[in-house]
């Protein structure tokens, strides 16, 4: 039985916003593999992009979820591209459900653009260029690993929230523990 859910998903696409929200109507504890991360490192992610590249947050990342995927009852929050280390994905599956939040390039650039100068990836000339180019990229990694998948560009996150407990209780095929 599963006691846990992970949302997956691109930057921007509410992981933080719907996991907190989630974990709250469910009595569940709220945990985000990036803020771990942060706090293992002692630096921000900006910083460890910065002084150890993209492989050393990666590597951090892998050593945060192994242990995170030691967690029950717990909703997790992962980084948008957990996924493309399989590992990841073959841990956070043994406890948990995975949920896999999709948002248009539109909607995501208007997001993120709320939070400027915290996701290293999209300093770029052209964001909604990149963010295209690696939403195709790393589609099949997060199809691949989803269980349920949500579209949240039209969807507040109360209705996203709810959908998602919606679809836990009426999937048999999820080994979810209600
Ligand atoms: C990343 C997403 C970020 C963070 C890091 C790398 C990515 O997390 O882990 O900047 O590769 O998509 P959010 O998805 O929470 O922004």
């Amino acid at each position: 039985m599963k006691t846990n859910i992970a949302l997956i998903g691109f930057m921007g696409t509410g992981k933080t916003a719907v996991g907190q929200l989630l974990a709250r109507k469910l009595n569940m504890d709220f945990i985000e593999v990036d803020v771990l991360i942060e706090r293992k490192a002692g630096r921000t992610i900006p910083q460890i992009f910065e002084e150890s590249g993209e492989i050393g947050f990666r590597e951090l990342e892998i050593s945060v979820t192994k242990d995170v995927a030691q967690e029950q009852s717990a909703v997790i929050a992962c980084g948008g591209g957990l996924v493309l280390n399989r590992i990841n994905v073959d841990r956070l599956k043994q406890g948990a459900v995975i949920v896999y939040l999709t948002a248009s390039p539109g909607v995501t650039l208007k997001r993120v653009s709320k939070q400027m100068g915290q996701r290293p990836l999209l300093e770029v000339q052209d964001p909604l260029a990149t963010i295209r180019e690696m939403m195709k990229f790393r589609g099949p990694f997060y199809e691949r690993a989803a269980d349920i998948t949500i579209n949240t560009s039209r969807r507040n996150v109360e209705v996203v929230a709810d959908a998602i407990i919606m679809s836990l209780n009426s999937d048999e095929s999820l080994d979810w523990a209600k």
